[in-house]
């Protein structure tokens, strides 16, 4: 999978792709992530992205040109199957968003700043939008950034052990259920039985059990769907 994000500050989007799983995946030749610098598509003497609004107001928008530029470039080299815009008004991002994107070839992603992009590109190019929910954030980065390691360690090969994806909290639309690791007691608190017993039945039972208590304590909604 190709990621190809646009910004105005690339330097944002450094470390989160360089350790762990998301260094791994592209180590592993399974994820290409590429940043670009909107401000290398502007074509005035101060690198301006962004104008004054119509109609008045505070803040600023990013202008059309640059933006299309980028875009128009990427798309002249291969084909992309989502252009996605990291917007607060987006569709708020889920695990099955995730599992939906991590199955794509070539994805750009747009990061947002200042008052947002002018709409004309989000008419004119933005196939999906996304917020990664009811916040606002200074700017698109970080979002694009949970986007991409939710997505990007869902591709099959990322994950060492790849059945760790399908236990994950709501991919069955539960959350995953408690886990424990030695020593078996802890200030007086022991490891369920169950999970010391070595019997996988009982196992998977008292997992599924907790996984259904622990949704219907916490997150009741999800178990509406
Ligand atoms: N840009 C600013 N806030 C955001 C959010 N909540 N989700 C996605 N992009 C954003």
């Amino acid at each position: 999978m190709r990621i190809d994000i646009i910004t105005v500050l690339p330097q944002l989007l450094e470390s989160p792709f360089a350790a762990s799983i998301m260094q791994r995946a592209q180590d592993k030749g399974l994820a290409a992530i590429h940043v670009h610098n909107l401000r290398d598509y502007a074509d005035n003497k101060h690198r301006n992205v962004d104008d004054y609004q119509y109609g008045g107001g505070a803040g600023m928008v990013m202008s059309v040109e640059p933006i299309s530029k980028a875009i128009e470039k990427l798309k002249a080299e291969r084909t992309y199957d989502e252009i996605i815009y990291m917007t607060p008004d987006g569709a708020v991002l889920d695990q099955a968003m995730c599992n939906q994107l991590s199955l794509k070839q070539n994805i750009i992603i747009l990061c947002g700043h200042y008052k947002g992009v002018d709409q004309r590109i989000r008419d004119l190019y933005i196939t999906k939008e996304i917020s990664i929910g009811s916040y606002v954030l200074s700017g698109g980065e970080l979002a694009a950034a949970i986007v991409v390691d939710a997505v990007v360690r869902l591709i099959p090969g990322v994950l060492n052990d790849e059945t760790s994806a399908l236990t994950d909290s709501f991919q069955d639309n539960l959350l995953a259920p408690p886990v424990y690791t030695r020593p078996p007691e802890f200030m007086g608190m022991k490891v369920p039985e169950v999970l010391l017993s070595g019997n996988p039945k009982d196992v998977a039972a008292w997992r599924e059990a907790q996984a259904y208590e622990r949704t219907k304590d916490r997150r009741p909604d999800l178990l509406e769907d």
